[in-house]
């Protein structure tokens, strides 16, 4: 099967709906991080210089069918210099860009519901989806609409699926991955998909400590998911017997309070004392991680080792392994795939996200893919 996408197609006067995924971080009504608005750039340039009259359909948070405005993107239509429009406007030229508001104030939009989607593309003669982090969603803006209008994929979209496809199918070895973030229980899928396809896994973050926990290891007073020991375990146990070398933290950044301004001290894990707050990887921990990414030929990472927003006393960690792969891509070619928002956070802080060979827009989306599991708003761009 293969997937439908707009080139070559003739687009002059069409009215085309685009699904973008413009779920980005609003503070104070300004955006603080852009990179799923420019990365949708390309598709959009592309639709004007067809002469297509685009209206851009997104979401922002979670509103639940309520029309509140504090999820509304106006802040997104400012930063892109476009019209903020309720529906379909048939007063279009050719090359006009509009941005449609929130879907996700109207309940239809989440529970795929036929009238609703019938409704949305109402008047539009075409349907592009370029939106990758929102397609594990079966929604009536990514899955529904494409019961009523032609449908394709656009370049962003095209090119998470190449790339990250690329990386599962045929990565350069050996291959390391590098999964942190706070829960084992909404990594599942990942760790064991992972376990399967590389030669090392490093597990850190409050996840790292879940292992650590279930290893038998005091981890204090952290954050860690007690009722996740036999799944972490089980994880172990799946990735020796597919010869992956899993890497569980050898020592921790902690403090005596889960704040930003806390004093920090590293501790072996068999120092760890019962008040003890786990923070951040430790030096040890972070030395061996590094040491694995100077070996690595391909390296795919999710999830940050701690607190990297606590900067810089948390962020050691985190920056280090970002700083790491950005040197190693550079240096020596290694193949560098990052997804998931709070990572990406830490790369667009240590300044090297031009440095990866490749970026995800993916939070959910992207774990979902490297699962293996079949998105579905992938799946009805398929030929
Ligand atoms: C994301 O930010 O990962 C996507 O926009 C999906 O958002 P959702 O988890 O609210 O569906």
């Amino acid at each position: 099967m293969k997937l439908c996408t707009i080139d070559g197609l003739d687009l002059r006067g069409k009215y085309v709906l685009l699904r973008d995924d413009f779920n980005v971080q609003i503070v104070d009504g300004k955006i603080t991080d852009a990179f799923r608005i420019e990365q949708s750039m390309p598709t959009i340039n592309l639709l004007k210089e067809k002469g297509a009259r685009v209206a851009i359909v997104a979401h922002l948070g979670r509103p639940k069918g309520v029309r509140d405005m504090k999820y509304s993107l106006r802040p997104v239509a400012e930063y892109m210099h476009v019209p903020l429009i309720k529906s379909f406007l048939s007063e279009m030229h050719d090359g006009d860009v509009v941005l449609l508001e929130n879907v996700r104030f109207y309940a239809g939009e989440e529970e795929n519901d036929s009238d609703f989607s019938k409704k949305l593309a109402t008047g539009f003669d075409v349907f592009v989806n370029d939106a990758f982090a929102v397609s594990h969603r079966a929604h009536a803006s990514t899955v529904g609409v494409t019961k009523f209008l032609s449908s394709y994929a656009g370049l962003l979209l095209t090119s998470e699926i190449e790339n990250l496809t690329a990386v599962m199918q045929n990565p350069k070895r050996p291959l390391l991955s590098i999964v942190g973030g706070s829960k084992v229980s909404t990594k599942i899928g990942v760790l064991r998909a992972l376990a399967k396809l590389s030669d090392t896994l490093i597990i850190g973050g409050a996840l790292g400590t879940t292992f650590n926990f279930a290893l038998g290891a005091n981890v204090g007073n952290s954050l860690y998911e007690t009722d996740q020991k036999e799944n972490a375990l089980e994880i172990l146990e799946y990735a020796k017997q597919n010869n992956c070398r899993v890497l569980v933290p050898l020592d921790k950044g902690v403090a005596s309070e889960f704040k930003p301004d806390a004093v920090r001290e590293n501790r072996k894990m068999s120092d760890i004392k019962p008040n003890d707050v786990i923070i951040d990887a430790g030096v040890e921990t972070t030395e061996r991680d590094v040491a694995e990414i100077c070996r690595a030929a391909t390296v795919i990472w999710n999830g940050t080792v701690g607190m990297a927003e606590w900067m810089p006393t948390w962020s050691y960690g985190s920056f280090a392994i970002a700083n790491a792969i950005a040197e190693n891509t550079k240096s020596r070619g290694m193949v560098s795939v990052v997804g998931g928002g709070d990572t990406v956070a830490a790369l667009h802080a240590c300044g090297v996200m031009n440095e990866i060979s490749y970026v995800s827009t993916g939070g959910g989306a992207f774990l979902e893919f490297i699962e293996g599991r079949e998105l579905p708003g992938i799946s009805v761009l398929m030929d």
